[in-house]
């Protein structure tokens, strides 16, 4: 800004050294031997042991010499007596003068002596003159930041000052959306199962009925899961539209007089309980439509235009590997991760509303090796021999490398199975997930021919996302109390 300008200057002074300022206080070492010894013929000469004892070994012999080149003091026997009658001591007076003033009127040559005999010691100061510069004021204009158009109108921009870009300054950081941690995770978990090969069903309906998210899935109707207490009904509409009136009659069939090897449920079936509408409570009921519909050509129908594009339209083939009769069913790998409702007391691990993380699995004569893979089965196979299990590749990929199945029930599934993780900072098993082989009695009904297995594993999107952002209280991470800083700043997730 050069309000102002300024010069410095370098100045010298001096200070005493603590011995120095001794001596501007008590005198010389040799005024002190002078003054310690008796006038010529006036009393007892001072031996030089006599003299050490009254002005100490230091002054004693520095201030010996000096004195008898002073002419201050003289022999007398054994001992020294003083030489005249008084003295003038310079150094002291010196010394005080340098104290008082920081220099010497004597010169250069004597403070030189002083510093040699280190008495006093030099020291640099500085000090400034300062003047009016170029800019100055006694006002305080504030720089221009900006050329503006009125500025050109007006033609003050010829007079103005304008501040200096500063092109080291940070910029201050602009906000926009960010990404919430759970869909972070969900986009990981997509692209597990994209690289694994696996369509993404479409789960947009929240809503569906109680046939699709519980009797197409062979749950009894009397389940406990159906209870007001654990799954939201719809009061308005009440009632579904009608599933295909064929697939409906052979559900209601299965559920209440058995078919298909099975004896059902042997209670009486209930349209009311099918119809209600609800807050879908898995997203297995998503996986059901998906299945119904790619059982369409198994059911000599023509599949609707979406479910082809999720099969993988290999031509069946035996066994043995001869082209079978077609029987309309193609392989498919399905996979969804949306939200589901469960009216559930909530506490710091539950909400009445999460997300699945669920994959699917339809294939001719599939086994529970396929799922689990078969070194859980088969412990002696040779390491070669082993099958990893979609599961076990699908959670490696997640960096989850030891899991363990324990058997479990679910209504819809046979075997099911529970799927434990082991947690290394929590250095105990905990469970992450439940799978299994889905019922014949969901399947045939569907029009799946027998020898067609479907597998299932669901997983909450929570749980995996809390642990991987060491989240303990899930309200931090979903709901009011969210903070959206923590959100924008929370970083991306790679497994
Ligand atoms: N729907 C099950 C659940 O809510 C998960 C699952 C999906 C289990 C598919 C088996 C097969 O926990």
């Amino acid at each position: 800004m050069q309000m102002i300008t300024y010069d410095t200057h370098e100045i010298f002074t001096h200070v005493l050294t603590p011995e120095g300022a001794q001596i501007a206080k008590d005198g010389s070492h040799e005024a002190r031997v002078w003054a310690a010894l008796p006038a010529r013929g006036q009393g007892t000469p001072v031996t030089p042991l006599q003299l050490k004892k009254a002005v100490g070994d230091e002054t004693a012999k520095v201030g010996q010499g000096r004195a008898f080149k002073n002419g201050w003091i003289s022999k007398e026997g054994d001992g020294l007596v003083k030489a005249t009658d008084t003295i003038q001591d310079q150094t002291k007076e010196d010394l005080q003068e340098v104290a008082s003033t920081g220099t010497l009127k004597a010169g250069e040559k004597v403070l030189a002596d002083l510093r040699k005999r280190k008495l006093v010691i030099q020291k640099k100061g500085q000090w400034f003159t300062v003047h009016k510069g170029p800019q100055f004021s006694t006002s305080t204009a504030k720089p221009e930041t900006d050329l503006t158009a009125d500025m050109l109108v007006s033609g003050s921009w010829k007079t103005s000052t304008f501040k200096k870009y500063n092109f080291d300054a940070e910029g201050t950081p602009t906000s926009g959306g960010a990404l919430h941690p759970l869909l972070k995770v969900r986009e990981e978990i997509r692209n597990i199962f994209l690289e694994m090969g696996f369509a993404e069903m479409p789960t947009s309906s929240f809503v569906e009925s109680g046939f699709w998210c519980f009797d197409a899935l062979f749950v009894p109707q009397q389940h406990p899961a159906r209870d007001l207490q654990d799954t939201f009904y719809l009061s308005d509409p009440k009632e579904s539209l009608p599933p295909n009136p064929e697939y409906y009659k052979r559900v209601a069939t299965t559920h209440e007089h058995g078919g298909y090897g099975s004896v059902g449920y042997r209670a009486p079936w209930s349209h009311e309980e099918s119809s209600k509408l609800l807050l879908r409570t898995h997203t297995t009921a998503s996986s059901a439509h998906m299945l119904y519909k790619l059982a369409a050509r198994c059911r000599g129908e023509t599949p609707e235009g979406d479910s082809k594009e999720f099969t993988h339209g290999a031509a069946s083939t035996t066994e043995t590997g001869q082209p079978s009769e077609d029987d309309g069913f193609r392989p498919a790998k399905l996979f969804s991760i949306d939200r589901v409702f469960r009216n559930e007391t909530m506490d710091a691990t539950h909400l009445a509303e999460f997300h699945q993380v669920e994959g699917v699995v339809a294939d001719r004569n599939l086994t529970l090796a396929d799922l689990i893979g078969s070194f859980n089965v088969m412990g002696h196979l040779q390491a070669t021999q082993r099958l990893p299990g979609f599961m076990r590749v699908f959670f490696s990929k997640m960096g989850i490398e030891r899991v363990r199945f324990k058997p479990a029930y679910n209504p819809y599934t046979e075997p099911s199975l529970e799927i434990f993780a082991f947690h290394p900072l929590l250095d105990r098993w905990v469970e992450v997930g439940n799978s299994g082989m889905f019922r014949p009695e969901m399947l045939e009904p569907m029009g799946f021919p027998k020898d067609v297995r479907v597998h299932g594993w669901g997983l909450s999107l929570e749980r995996p996302t809390m642990i991987r952002y060491g989240i303990n209280n899930i309200r931090t991470l979903v709901g009011h109390k969210t903070s959206i800083e923590g959100i924008e700043n929370s970083p991306a997730v790679m497994f």
